[in-house]
């Protein structure tokens, strides 16, 4: 059932063991990306973009090849892009990145800029092909300026993904459990999903321990940023060659991976009104299998009214226990974001006179373009609303 949503048993929603080399005709898109925070960071990959041949996609063959040339562009796309930082954007991407690229993402049914998707399902490769999916063993395939930062959050992105796996097998197990009527099993899913939710909460923690946050906030975090409500590109980018009309898409967000949206779904939360808007927004930068899954649990037979109308203590204790420990994520996730973006902000202006100007178009917004603290303070409540009383 759950390869039916492109969903693994072993990697959840991560790329399964995805390629790290394309066929040889696209060795001018490959031998950029391999270079590319060195040609950010010398100011040479816009001249070198509009040099690239125009390559046709046509030799690309399978969701694998894909998802990797998907990877590949939308890097060298964010690049070109914010090259000269937020003031000096382009408003047009040149035909022999634009064409290809939104071929590209046509076919994946994925939006012509870099999504979660890009960034953390499809970006990774273990050093030792047997060894474990440990941070210690695991590489991105395609980076940005950030070095060991960006590697790093990146990487425990992935670990979050990773950690998540439990849970996912978890919902297939509940609904099934669900129809079935078999509260024995909800309550071993139930707690299942608890579990893995705690275990997210825990792999999230060791970005203290990878990602600095000056470098997130001054380096990093620009070349996530999309060109929808975002005050830098407020008027869109031009795919040359595509349409002549300027395109908005919003930048990499958390808020694309599936995970929370498939729990909340299982679980009933209901979201306020513009948070759940900006949520369905993101579903569209999901993979559409994933978003199917998504779909397909949403129109399940509710688990949340089993709970209610069961009356099992047992089971609304362990409904509960997964409800709070998705709240106590987001409340995690909150605290991490103060660290790397407010205090990292402040930090950065406080040294202005020293260096160079930090980015500030979304000080206060997130890379997606949501305003960061009132929504994630909204869905961390909302959720918390969730919580069935006895
Ligand atoms: N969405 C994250 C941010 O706002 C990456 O910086």
């Amino acid at each position: 059932p759950l390869t039916r949503f492109q969903v693994s048993e072993e990697f959840g929603f991560l790329l399964p063991d995805p390629l790290t080399e394309l066929p040889v005709p696209y060795s001018p898109w490959m031998d950029m990306a391999r270079e590319l925070p060195q040609l950010i960071t010398s100011h040479r990959l816009r001249s070198r973009v509009q040099q690239m041949p125009q390559l046709s996609t046509q030799h690309l063959r399978g969701r694998e090849e894909l998802h990797l040339a998907h990877l590949v562009l939308s890097f060298i796309t964010m690049g070109y892009v914010w090259q000269e930082g937020e003031e000096g954007t382009v408003q047009v991407l040149p035909r022999n990145l634009a064409v290809p690229f939104w071929e590209v993402s046509q076919a994946l049914g994925l939006p012509p800029i870099l999504s979660h998707a890009d960034f953390v399902l499809a970006n990774w490769r273990r050093k030792d092909p047997n060894g474990p999916l440990e941070i210690e063993n695991l590489d991105t395939i395609i980076t940005l300026p950030g070095g060991e930062s960006l590697r790093g959050f990146i990487l425990v992105t992935l670990l979050v993904e990773k950690a998540a796996v439990p849970g996912i097998k978890a919902i297939t197990q509940a609904l099934g459990a669900v129809v079935q009527g078999d509260e024995e099993t909800l309550h071993r899913a139930l707690q299942e999903l608890a579990g893995a939710v705690e275990a997210m909460s825990k792999a999230l923690r060791r970005m203290h321990d990878y990602v600095d946050p000056e470098v997130f906030y001054s380096v990093i975090r620009i070349f996530l940023s999309g060109w929808k409500d975002n005050p830098a590109m407020a008027h869109g980018l031009i795919y040359e060659g595509v349409s002549p009309e300027p395109m908005a898409f919003s930048g990499g967000s958390a808020a694309q991976s599936t995970v929370l949206h498939a729990f909340d779904e299982l679980l009933g939360i209901r979201h306020r009104e513009d948070s759940a808007a900006f949520l369905r927004r993101m579903r569209e930068y999901m993979p559409p299998a994933h978003r199917a899954f998504v779909e397909h649990i949403q129109g399940s037979v509710s688990l949340r009214q089993l709970v209610l109308s069961s009356g099992d203590a047992r089971l609304r204790v362990a409904f509960n226990r997964c409800v709070l420990a998705l709240a106590d994520f987001r409340s995690y996730h909150i605290t991490i974001v103060t660290k790397y973006i407010s205090a990292a902000a402040a930090r950065a202006k406080a040294r202005l006179a020293s260096a160079g100007k930090p980015p500030s178009a979304l000080e206060t917004k997130g890379t997606g373009g949501s305003h960061i603290f009132s929504f994630l303070k909204s869905i961390r409540d909302t959720t918390r609303e969730g919580v069935i009383s006895a």
